[in-house]
Formats: C-alpha cells, sequence, structure tokens
C-alpha cells in the first residue's frame, strides 16, 4: 500500500493519475483538511506537519509515501530525506512532486516534444505558479537551474487560491483570482510570455482550465500528476521490494476534517464516489 499526503484535497488530483497509470496497487490517501492551508505557514511549521503526517502513514503500513504537495516537498523533503528518515526509518522511501516536473522541463525528451517558443530574447521561459513557501523556498528555479541554467523561471506566488478551492470558492471568486494572478506574472514579462506553465500546487490541476484560460494562447501547461504517476511507475519497477501489486487493489481515504463534508467535495472533484474515515489522533 502506497501513502499519499497532501494538506486536503490538491493530493486527490495526483491520486487519480496514479490510480489511473498504477491499477494493481493499493493507496492510502491522507489529507490534512484541518489545518490546511500549509502554504501560508512558516517553514518550520510545514516540516513538523509533514513528518508528522508521513509517520501516520508509515504507522499504517505503508513503506512507500508520496508528498503530493508542493509546498510540504519544497519546504522539507530534503531534510526529511537526509535527516529524518535514516534515524527514524531507514528502510521506507518518501517520495514528491517537484522532481518529475523539473526533469520534464529540463529533460531531452520535454526539449524534444516541444519545440522551442522563444521570447524575442532566445531563452526559454517557464512560469511557475505556486503557494506563497513554495515560492519562498525557490526550490523550482534552483532544481531547474541546476540542470538548465538557461531556462528563465519566473515565479507567481497566489496565497489565496487553495483557501478558495478548500472553501469550495465560487467559480466566479476562483475566476477571478487566477486572472489576477497571471497578469501580474505577465506585468513581469513585458512583450513576452512564458513557453510553458507549471501548477506548482497540487491543488491547482482541480482548476487548470481557469488558468488555461488566463494564459496566452498556446502556453504549454505541464501536468504535475501525469509527470509524477509515470515517475512513481518507473521508480518502482526499480524498488520493487517498497511495494506489490494487489490482487483487489483498494484506496483508502483519511482526513483530519470533517468526513462527511471531505468525502462529499472529493467525490465532486474526482468524478467518483470517495468515502474518507476521521483520522484520530
Ligand atoms: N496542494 C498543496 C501544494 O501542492 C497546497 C498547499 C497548501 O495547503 O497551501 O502546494
Amino acid at each position: 500500500m502506497i501513502g499519499v499526503f497532501d494538506s486536503g484535497y490538491g493530493g486527490l488530483t495526483v491520486l487519480r493519475a496514479l490510480l489511473r497509470s498504477l491499477p494493481d496497487r493499493s493507496f492510502l490517501y491522507f489529507g490534512d483538511h484541518a489545518l490546511a492551508p500549509y502554504g501560508n505557514r512558516s517553514a518550520e511549521d510545514i516540516y513538523d506537519l509533514t513528518t508528522a503526517a508521513v509517520e501516520r502513514l508509515f504507522g499504517l503500513g505503508c513503506r512507500l509515501v508520496v508528498v503530493a504537495c508542493n509546498t510540504a516537498a519544497a519546504t522539507s523533503l530534503r531534510r526529511l530525506q537526509q535527516q529524518w528518515l535514516p534515524d527514524r526509518h531507514p528502510e521506507r522511501r518518501v517520495l514528491g512532486v517537484l522532481v518529475p516536473v523539473v526533469e520534464a522541463i529540463t529533460g531531452v525528451s520535454w526539449m524534444a516534444a516541444a519545440p522551442l517558443r522563444r521570447n524575442g530574447g532566445g531563452e526559454r521561459t517557464v512560469a511557475v505558479f505556486a503557494t506563497r513557501q513554495t515560492v519562498l523556498s525557490n526550490a523550482y528555479p534552483v532544481e531547474i537551474g541546476k540542470r538548465a541554467p538557461e531556462v528563465r523561471v519566473v515565479q507567481q506566488a497566489c496565497p489565496a487560491l487553495v483557501d478558495l478551492i478548500e472553501a469550495g470558492g465560487t467559480d466566479h471568486s476562483i475566476r477571478a483570482a487566477v486572472e489576477g494572478y497571471v497578469a501580474e506574472l505577465m506585468r513581469r514579462l513585458p512583450g513576452g510570455r512564458p513557453d510553458a506553465a507549471v501548477l506548482g500546487c497540487t491543488h491547482y490541476p482541480l482548476i487548470a482550465e481557469l488558468f488555461v484560460e488566463a494564459l496566452p494562447p498556446g502556453v504549454d501547461v505541464l501536468s504535475q500528476p501525469d509527470l509524477v504517476a509515470r515517475s512513481l511507475a518507473a521508480y518502482l519497477s526499480r524498488h520493487p521490494d517498497l511495494d506489490s501489486c494487489d490482487k483487489v487493489p483498494q484506496a483508502h481515504f483519511l482526513t483530519s476534517g470533517d468526513p462527511a463534508q471531505v468525502s462529499r467535495r472529493s467525490t465532486a472533484f474526482l468524478g467518483r464516489h470517495v468515502r474518507f474515515r476521521g483520522a484520530s489522533g
């Protein structure tokens, strides 16, 4: 059974892709809805919440956990993998959601698949929309810069979006917020436009079409859930000891929030019936 963790609903976008590409696996999802959003909290707070969530999923039998939250992964994953994990659970593994996206942006196959549309200046530009803490961590520019220093990364924090999505905001309020953030980013690219956009928060694929509509036509909006699913499938084939296929694969859902409300919204988001149980303690 593979653990999947997010602060709230966002990780469901990743889980949906994982269920599609790994139909023989069982998953246990934990959404920390009671404490979402994480994106405006301090990095230290996010680290503590993330280790507690991973510990919970390990305690329930997962040997591998996907932190399906950019904010948690960007602020905490390196420290968690390098210090906490070797000390507490050396035989288990925790993966994030940034590296598959960074590899897709900088990898040869992506560059071959996406003919370069240059911004006049000859650079390739990638826009990253994310929470405040993901932007502050600089994880996307740093990781992209290590592999492809010629790629220009322009980040845009969208501090209101996760709250609006978690609270079930109206289409109108969310659309207005997305248009505002895209306009802010475009003002920092005078005369140009990004070649590609990363929705660097797992909540945002729930409203991906609003980003597509607000961005200039032709901007390639990358699908983080699909990239993560592909990368996890490859990882599992290299590490068969971490999880096995199930004859009757199942998906279980836990929340620190109100299970009835979370189940209702998740069912609407995923388009399939989802029943969350309360995570006590
Ligand atoms: N889905 C989380 C992410 O990918 C949302 C963070 C939050 O709770 O603010 O960043």
